[in-house]
């Protein structure tokens, strides 16, 4: 068997269940790697004064991570530079926190170019090479300049944003031509392979040769959609350990006679959350009958802190959520929890487990992983209720959630009201439908399609899994 080299910016592999590890892209690898005979390749998350290509190789979690530090001026330019203020809010259609500096794009083809420096010494002849994310679109380019003639397939996390969006960027041309020297190309949902192969069309001489084949630039690609999951097999033994159990008791005996209402997010523009929060707001403005009958908890973990919006964003939820109680709240008594921290997984499956209703509300989101963890950690007899975004890729296998505008506090409040109106019979058909889906499309069948593609061995779907 080949061996899989898999390449992200980011490389951190939970070593244990209690491990948190935030962010889907993490989570989805560690889990598809552990069965590979393989390396993960990234970077370490650590700066040195001068870059020396060193490689930091480590047994994690049963996952072999072979890592580099970068420069200060790397962190700056490409991490929060090119990929964090420039890609990441243009591809979530948040243009107007979008920054061009010619120096971010610089700092991008550096990285890129010193990862495929590191990674290309390390690279057999039958390797696949499978790269993740907006951080590293350009590096089978570098990698082919190197030499490099293996098959190299790219995986998009986020969203591929429609074309007039697209053409904000500057160099936009030259960012996508570069995808051009991958042999496959993955997108998390149909829509966004369609919104890509349209780019191609518009502005690359570009045609759909016969579905999953693209001519553009004079070049051909195969594209695809593969929307990733969960490790519905892992998840399941975690919703079932002690201290999953223990917390679910917890939280249980501090929401008595009333029902919980969960959100779990990096603290993230895109997730939506102040709306979310207005949408509350408004839920306990309009329902005073309800008023104490619920408890609104949202976990979301502080994220990429030195970009601006991302603590603009910070400050106006803390503002938000204080005022929230402030109108609410009484001495016994608030309706709302704000907590920035991260938990343990079989924590986490815990909480999930014992909330009424999961709200996920992304503006806009590639996936949304949370989303198939809160279903996985319902109890079948009596499950909660999904609230989620129409614009999460979630939401195209998820149909049986109730889906909501999150633009919408309105839709919001609405939505609230009648998941704590469903009756279990109703609660336990939508949630059925869910969980099948979450068990069927998993992260082993998301790795076996993208990798039997890429080696060009089409794999079958495994069958559900009975728990
Ligand atoms: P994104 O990749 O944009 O962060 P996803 O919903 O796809 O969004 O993935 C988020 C992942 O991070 C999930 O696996 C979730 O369990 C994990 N996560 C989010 N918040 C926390 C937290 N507070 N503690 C531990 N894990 C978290
Ligand atoms: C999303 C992105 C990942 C990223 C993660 C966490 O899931 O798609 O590429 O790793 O967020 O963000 P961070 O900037 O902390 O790596």
């Amino acid at each position: 068997m080949s061996r899989l080299i898999v390449v992200s910016n980011r490389v951190n592999p939970p070593s244990s269940d209690g491990e948190e590890s935030v962010g889907g892209l993490a989570m989805a690898l560690a889990a598809s790697l552990r069965e590979y005979s393989g390396v993960w390749f990234g970077w370490s998350g650590k700066t040195v004064d001068t870059f020396t290509g060193e490689l930091n190789i480590e047994e994690i979690g049963g996952v072999t991570a072979a890592t580099i530090d970068l420069e200060e001026i790397d962190l700056e330019e490409y991490y929060n530079g090119y990929a964090n203020k420039t890609l990441w809010p243009l591809f979530h259609y948040r243009n107007d926190l979008a920054a061009f500096d010619r120096a971010y794009d610089k700092g991008y083809m550096r990285v890129n170019r010193r990862f495929a420096e590191t990674l290309a010494p390390l690279i057999r002849p039958d390797d696949l090479i499978w790269v993740h994310d907006y951080h590293l679109i350009p590096l089978a380019r570098e990698l082919r300049s190197l030499g490099v003639k293996n098959r190299i397939g790219f995986f998009l996390h986020i969203p591929w944003p429609a074309h007039q969006v697209m053409i904000n960027l500057p160099r936009h041309r030259q960012l996508v031509e570069a995808m051009f020297d991958y042999d496959l190309v993955g997108f998390q949902t149909g829509e966004y392979q369609q919104a890509f192969e349209e780019y191609v069309i518009s502005e690359a001489e570009g045609a759909v040769m016969r579905p999953g084949c693209l001519k553009g630039f004079g070049r051909i690609l195969e594209v695809g959609a593969f929307p990733i999951g969960i490790d519905a097999a892992d998840f399941a033994r975690m919703v079932k350990s002690s201290r999953a159990r223990r917390m679910r008791d917890l939280m249980t005996a501090c929401t008595v006679f009333r029902h919980l209402i969960v959100g779990v997010d990096r603290l993230d523009y895109s997730k939506g959350l102040e709306e979310r929060f207005l949408g509350f707001e408004q839920f306990l403005q309009r329902n005073p009958d309800l008023r104490r009958e619920v408890l609104m908890l949202q976990i979301a973990p502080v994220s990429r802190e030195a970009v601006e919006a991302y603590q603009e964003i910070r400050a106006r939820l803390d503002s938000l959520s204080g005022r929230i109680n402030g109108e609410f709240a009484d001495v016994d008594w608030a309706p709302f929890r704000w907590v920035n921290r991260n938990y343990r997984r079989d924590e986490l499956a815990g909480i999930y487990g014992a909330a009424r209703v999961g709200l996920v509300t992304p503006l806009r989101d590639g996936m949304n992983l949370v989303a198939k963890e809160y279903v996985a950690a319902q109890n079948p007899d009596d499950p909660g209720v999904l609230i989620l975004s129409r614009f999460a890729g979630a939401a195209r296998q998820m149909r049986d959630a109730l889906l909501v505008n999150p633009n919408s506090p309105e839709e919001v409040a609405d939505a609230l009201r009648r998941a704590l109106a469903m009756e279990k019979p109703e609660r336990i058909r939508r949630w059925g439908a869910l969980f099948d889906n979450v068990q069927r499309e998993d992260v082993v069948g998301w790795r076996d399609e993208f990798v039997g593609a890429l080696s060009g061995k089409s794999v079958k779907m495994r069958p559900a899994l009975v728990v």
